[in-house]
């Protein structure tokens, strides 16, 4: 790829401004998966140890430029406080804080408020967020891009920041690099991705773009309802995107041609309601009732995927293969990250909520190859596409 890294840089003494992604998830005040943060943490010590002062910029969910007091990033100062065991400021304001991050000693944090609260971060107009960039530019003598969960967006403190100052990716960009470089050269083989979560659009492309790469594709989650349905198979009241049923059907022709095992579920664990305490009935896949909808990958199913899956050398996984959250519907995707932690190679589990559901379901990190903190980067790193994060950085 080509980044410049943290050690390459070397930074001493200086002004840092740091961009992370500590875009937890956050109910009333308390902070449910910590994981992007410890992420960091890395970065974070090595240059408060090479006596530098950092201001850390983050974003938290898509306020859209209004200030949104459940959206405040102050519970993360108060986190990474409490990892670090040291003082970590926090500023209310994001532009004109120059005094603040000025006066910063070395060996000091200070954190800003949520960078979406500024609406030229996310501006589809470079001028706006070029505005925003400079202002931010001001508070530091370089830039350090960590925030791989937000690599793949244009926005004014990951794209336009960097271009304004010396820069280098930090430790867990240059980590996530690396695993995803893996995954996309040269992978030992088999090499499987098993991909779920509720929506098929969101995976068209990675799906396209691997079906000449992996030898296994397997697919659960809501999204296996269009696969079914493109298959002419009956899916009672399940999720489905009917837009997609026609490109669906030439995924599968494609896979077809390439000789992919593509597998679908056989089984599935339907109920009548998306309710918490539903009772879950499992059926074949082909016979999904009519007043029924399909919320879980089937037992059957989710064993045959896990004996494929251990099989591989190379495993890539993104997205629940069931609604995890509901006791019910969770089987699924525990036997699958049960599958990974057995895999002899890499297996890596892609970002977002397939790191909460494995956290959740309680595996730990250490069980896996990797653990990436970013779900639509590191799918549209594997989709092909160029993610303006990472150009910044090289
Ligand atoms: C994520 O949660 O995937 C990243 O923080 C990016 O967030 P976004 O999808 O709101 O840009």
């Amino acid at each position: 790829m080509g980044i410049k890294t943290l050690s390459e840089l070397n930074p001493r003494n200086s002004k840092v401004i740091l961009r992370c992604d500590l875009n937890v998830p956050i109910k009333d005040g308390v902070i449910g998966d910590p994981g992007r943060i410890i992420a960091s943490l890395s970065t974070i010590k090595k240059l408060l140890e090479a006596n530098c002062s950092i201001v850390i910029i983050a974003h938290l969910g898509r306020p859209k430029g209004e200030k949104k007091k459940d959206l405040s990033l102050a519970p993360v100062a108060e986190k990474l406080s409490e990892l670090l065991k040291r003082e970590v400021k926090f500023s209310t304001e994001i532009t004109g804080v120059i005094k603040q991050a000025l006066d910063l000693k070395p060996g000091e944090i200070l954190m800003l408020e949520n960078i979406r609260f500024e609406s030229y971060e996310t501006s589809k107009d470079e001028s706006e967020r070029i505005k925003l960039a400079t202002e931010l530019a001001t508070y530091g003598d370089l830039y350090i891009g960590d925030g791989f969960g937000a690599v793949h967006r244009k926005h004014a403190s990951v794209y336009e920041l960097a271009n304004l100052l010396p820069h280098a990716a930090g430790d867990l960009i240059s980590a996530e690099v690396k695993v995803l470089e893996q995954l996309t050269k040269n992978p030992s083989r088999p090499y499987g991705v098993v991909l779920g979560g509720a929506k098929v659009s969101d995976k068209i492309g990675v799906i396209s773009n691997l079906l000449d790469k992996a030898n296994v594709i397997a697919i659960g989650g809501g999204m296996v309802f269009t696969f079914l349905a493109a298959q002419g198979k009956e899916i009672g009241k399940s999720l489905v995107e009917k837009d997609l049923i026609e490109t669906v059907k030439e995924l599968l022709i494609r896979a077809e041609k390439l000789g992919v095992k593509f597998l679908l579920p056989t089984d599935i664990v339907v109920a009548k309601e998306f309710l918490s305490d539903s009772e879950g009935t499992i059926v074949a896949s082909d016979k999904i009732p009519s007043d029924q909808m399909g919320l879980d990958i089937g037992p059957e199913s989710a064993e045959s995927f896990a004996s494929e899956i251990k099989l591989c050398k190379t495993v890539f996984w993104n997205g629940p293969m069931g609604v995890f959250e509901f006791s019910n519907f969770a089987q699924g995707t525990k036997v699958i990250a049960q599958a990974l932690t057995q895999v002899e190679g890499i297996a890596v589990v892609g970002g977002g909520d397939s790191a909460a559901a494995v956290r959740k379901l309680g595996f730990e990190d250490k069980d896996f190859g990797y653990i990436s903190t970013g779900g639509g980067a590191s799918l549209e790193y594997l989709e092909g596409k160029e993610l303006p994060g990472l150009v910044a950085l090289k």
